[in-house]
């Protein structure tokens, strides 16, 4: 990088603006400046394969190299983004790497990183009609696209927010007001203690949701789940009768199409069923799993979730969007608004503009980013064919290394795997008859403990683990654009080579 971006760069680096100690930059640093910034992230984006995807360094390493006094002096923008590319680039954990298999995928493509730049460039809080029309207007048809694209009837409106969390809040916000009514005026005292039912596997971000809406932590009863991790509808019935009796107030359910361990699929029909007939909001937290339904043949999996009164999905998991953005459907709008709205003077849109929607009424901040707009370039560069057959693709990958779990004497499957998200552990074949003893059990956990230990300290790849039914068992998630079948195929020759190694002896 040369030490001057652009024109009214002078000798020592600064811009004129940097020099005067007044005003923005102008518009021909500007232009340098943004161009710079986006090399560093294409030069990053297109030399992924080459980095390890955990940065080497232990905590407190980075502080050391980073920190001092606060900047006095200006500093030309030049040798910041040069600082960035050597201190900032190489020390994020690499997301966008196509080993990254952990978690679930926060897969960012061009088009949705373009659709950033425009946002960051726009800076348009979409708070009120007033104060984006076009990222308001664009939500409304973007959300609407998807709506199709996933199936679902068109009474379904919805929103997007930054994160599931965010989205399952506003909709137990929803279920808290349907219930009792008035609680976002009153509060919830008067002894009404709602109760909202979960399956154990379910996600935390319900029980935080619970303990932000004054239902507190409590008021969630986590129900059992059958042998393939999913909700027994009979718990549930059996749950919801046992806390009307001991004068709980059922308020909502949350079924999962997608649990984050596992990805078992709640079944949704059944549940639904017992909403309607004990009048209670049907959410369904379709976070990581609910892009599936954008491939019609695969829309089985959801039975049932046509019927929810909210459905939140996370086009930053695995539709190629980067963080954030999380969409949020019901046909309950104005619950929502019942729940969230307040609309003090200072925001009351005067001047005969007419009356826009104003989409921070349904929800708790009042400042929005306009996440439409990046919606808009994704849905549009791809097309919904286009990000279905991505899916299945990715479906597909998955499923090749589940049979070469299967086929592999010394390892097994955990769980099902219904979409692109894979658990097993490395078992050898002699043990396979003892697992259940408990010495045993305590020996493959550690067994498996070490093999994920070496497979991320490899840099090749970054898998994340759980338990299922008290088992350590390591994840393999699918769903990074820049993962293909031979970083899947590594994958397998790391680990039969770690596994095997790390049994060596055990008989
Ligand atoms: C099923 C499920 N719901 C909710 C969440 C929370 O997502 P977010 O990070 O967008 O809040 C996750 C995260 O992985 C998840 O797996």
């Amino acid at each position: 990088v040369e030490p001057s971006l652009a024109a009214s760069v002078t000798p020592d680096g600064l811009d004129a603006a940097q020099r005067a100690g007044r005003g923005e930059m102008a518009p021909e640093d500007l232009r340098a400046t943004l161009h710079a910034a986006v090399d560093v992230v294409a030069d990053y984006l297109a030399g992924l394969d080459e980095l390890p995807v955990l940065p080497r360094v232990a905590p407190g390493e980075l502080t050391v190299m980073l920190d001092g006094p606060p900047p006095i002096q200006p500093e030309p923008m030049a040798a910041i983004l040069e600082d960035a590319r050597r201190l900032v680039v190489p020390n994020v954990t690499h997301w966008q790497h196509p080993g990254f298999l952990a978690y679930f995928a926060s897969s960012g493509s061009a088009a949705g990183i373009a659709g950033e730049i425009l946002m960051a460039g726009l800076i348009s809080n979409a708070m009120l009609w007033r104060t984006s029309p076009v990222a308001t207007e664009l939500e409304a048809i973007t959300v609407r696209w998807l709506r199709e694209g996933l199936g679902l009837p068109d009474d379904y409106d919805g929103l997007y927010t930054d994160t599931a969390s965010t989205s399952t809040l506003v909709a137990l916000g929803a279920a808290r007001e349907a219930t009792a009514a008035g609680a976002s005026r009153v509060g919830l005292a008067q002894g009404r203690r709602l109760r909202i039912y979960a399956s154990e596997e379910a996600h935390s971000s319900i029980d935080k949701a619970a303990m932000t809406l004054g239902i507190g932590r409590e008021g969630v009863r986590r129900v059992g789940t059958d042998e393939v991790l999913a909700m027994r509808p009979d718990a549930l019935r059996a749950a919801i009768s046992e806390d009307r009796s001991a004068g709980w107030l059922p308020a909502g359910v949350v079924a999962t199409v997608g649990t984050t361990s596992s990805t078992a699929i709640d079944p949704v029909a059944e549940i639904a069923d017992i909403c309607a007939r004990e009048d209670l909001w049907l959410h369904v937290d379709a976070a990581y799993a609910g892009v599936v339904a954008l491939v019609p043949a695969r829309r089985a999996a959801f039975r049932g979730w046509e019927r929810a009164d909210s459905i939140v999905v996370n086009p930053h998991k695995w539709l190629f969007t980067p963080l954030d953005c999380s969409l949020l459907l019901t046909r309950r709008m104005p619950v929502l608004r019942d729940a969230f709205s307040l609309v003090p003077e200072y925001l009351r849109t005067t001047g005969g503009a007419g009356s826009g929607r104003d989409y921070n009424e349904y929800i708790p901040q009042l400042g929005r980013r306009a996440r439409a707009i990046k919606m808009w370039l994704i849905l549009r560069y791809f097309g919904l064919p286009g990000l279905a057959s991505r899916i299945e693709e990715h479906i597909a990958m998955a499923q090749e290394l589940g049979s070469r779990i299967d086929a592999e004497p010394d390892a097994e499957r955990l769980a099902p795997s219904p979409f692109s998200t894979v658990c097993f552990r490395w078992r050898p074949a002699a043990l396979a008859s003892r697992a259940g003893e408990p010495a045993v059990a305590v020996l493959l956990d550690e067994l498996n403990e070490r093999l994920l230990a070496r497979l991320n300290e490899s840099g090749e790849v970054f898998l994340s683990h759980t338990r299922l039914r008290g088992l350590f068992t390591i994840r393999v998630s699918v769903g990074n654009l820049r993962t293909e079948r031979r970083h899947l195929e590594r994958l397998w020759d790391l680990v039969r080579e770690h596994g095997r190694d790390l049994s060596t002896g055990i008989t």
